[in-house]
């Protein structure tokens, strides 16, 4: 009987004072459909939406409300929304960074119970996604049969060869490769292969080709781009170190979504009798046969652009990380040789990567560095999309300076005890920095 007592005494008391305390906390709590509701439809749906990368949709309360406690883990550690620029250097377009007023507002709303708010008729429009494409796919070139990614060891890149079949010159304002089973593709690239190259020569058109491993198939005799002979033999115009030979179309890869090619009335060419070549690295998921049918979308326009918009690298490969090494150093340099319109720079290292500056020395001596990563993430792929394109006279030399970590510290290193160099794999390594620029258009 006393023990009834206490127990009813309590739950009295805490109903005394809870009710001016819940009170006084909801007038207080940010509503999530005024104060949160904002934040996900511009930081987050663009990958938390059905069809794409993030897999449960920020769009609604009811979506939202479950992950409440992992949204406060993910923006305080600063792990989402993905972004690893540092502020202090450039401004991107479509940046994703968190203001700190943010991270307080969804904190707050987690902190108080995430709650639907008092004034559910603020609701804000929903924002008009696309459903599937993100862009206009004039052209969807879709691999007509899938491949079956093995369960286990599925560790060759796999090539499409996909005539376009245009007949002239096509110019391209945007392209998208959406992967067909998105759990096993690790990334896709696709590039454009001109009429006449020898790249690939065996794989017969539509049918997923692994090339021989002694690069027979893969060479680029007789290509006057082909890489100066003490160049490491890649026999790979895609991972070629010294350029890129071929224009790079389109990537795919977490946080790399469609990509626009228009800005300032430019647009990539196409030259008539090309072929789009699909490069995908699928990743086994250990248990299962998964198939995969990738598809690339292009938005074409008939008048043709003022300018073209074509790829540029600034790699490296004359390096070899020393065993344990954590912190080694890598440069990559490339010299503009007309005026360019830098458009957008994508960092790219694996999974030993650990930093990486992009700067530019002007010809009149003039430096500035225009992306700093200094946490940088291999699951991320991200594009950085300067918010204005900068303008670059001939003889501009862009600078990559960056470290990998090859001890036993870093989580991800496969094997701390080996050498690295450039390679493919993700257990080896690259410094490799494609960018977007706008050139002349002849
Ligand atoms: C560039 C794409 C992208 C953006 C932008 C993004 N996310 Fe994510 N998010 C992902 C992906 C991909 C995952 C991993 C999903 C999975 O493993 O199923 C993820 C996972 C998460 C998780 C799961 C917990 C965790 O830490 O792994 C949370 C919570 C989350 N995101 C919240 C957010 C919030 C909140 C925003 C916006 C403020 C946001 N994300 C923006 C792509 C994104």
């Amino acid at each position: 009987m006393p023990r009834i007592w206490i127990l009813w005494t309590f739950a009295l008391l805490g109903a005394l004072v809870g009710v001016p305390v819940a009170w006084a906390a909801d007038s207080a709590a940010p509503s999530f459909y005024k104060d949160v509701l904002p934040i996900f439809q511009h930081r987050c749906q663009i990958c938390h939406r059905p069809g794409e990368i993030g897999t449960m949709p920020l769009l609604d309360y009811q979506g939202s409300r479950p992950w409440a406690k992992a949204i406060k883990a993910a923006v305080v550690a600063r792990k989402m929304p993905p972004w690893f620029a540092d502020p202090q250097y450039g401004h991107f377009r479509e940046e994703r960074r968190l203001s700190d007023a943010e991270i307080r507002t969804l904190v707050s709303w987690v902190d108080a119970g995430a709650p639907e708010g008092i004034v559910p008729d603020v609701k804000p429009a929903p924002l008009p996604w696309p459903e599937g494409w993100n862009i206009r796919a004039d052209e969807v070139f879709q691999m007509p049969k899938p491949y079956v990614v093995p369960a286990k060891n599925a560790t060759d890149y796999v090539y499409v060869v996909i005539p376009t079949g245009f007949t002239r010159d096509t110019w391209v304002t945007a392209a998208e490769i959406r992967p067909g089973t998105r759990a096993v593709v690790h990334h896709a690239l696709a590039v454009v292969r001109p009429p006449g190259s020898t790249w690939l020569k065996g794989a017969r058109p539509f049918e997923p080709y692994i090339p021989p491993a002694d690069g027979s198939e893969t060479g680029l005799t007789g290509d006057p781009n082909s890489p100066a002979p003490d160049t490491p033999q890649t026999n790979d115009p895609l991972n070629d170190p010294v350029s890129m030979t071929y224009e790079l179309l389109a990537a795919y890869a977490p946080g790399a979504g469609a990509q626009r090619f228009d800005t300032d009335h430019s647009a990539k060419l196409i030259p008539a009798g090309s072929d789009i070549i699909l490069q995908l690295h699928y990743t086994a998921n250990g248990k299962t046969d998964v198939p995969d049918a990738t598809r690339i979308g292009i938005e074409v326009t008939r008048d043709p652009p003022q300018k073209r918009f074509m790829s540029a690298v600034a790699n490296s490969y004359k390096w070899e990380i020393p065993p344990g090494d954590p912190n080694y150093e890598g440069h990559g340099r490339l010299t503009f040789g007309e005026p360019v319109e830098l458009v957008f720079i994508q960092p790219h290292m694996h999974v030993r990567g650990k930093d990486m500056t992009v700067r530019v020395t002007y010809p009149d001596g003039k430096t500035e560095t225009l992306l700093s990563v200094p946490r940088y993430d291999f699951n991320w792929q991200l594009i950085y999309y300067l918010r204005e394109p900068l303008k670059l006279p001939a003889g501009t030399k862009v600078e990559v300076t960056a470290h990998w970590d090859n001890s036993a510290n870093n989580p991800f290193n496969p094997d701390p005890t080996k050498a690295v160099r450039w390679g493919n794999q993700s257990w080896d390594e690259m410094l490799s920095v494609p960018m977007g620029v706008i050139v002349d258009r002849d």
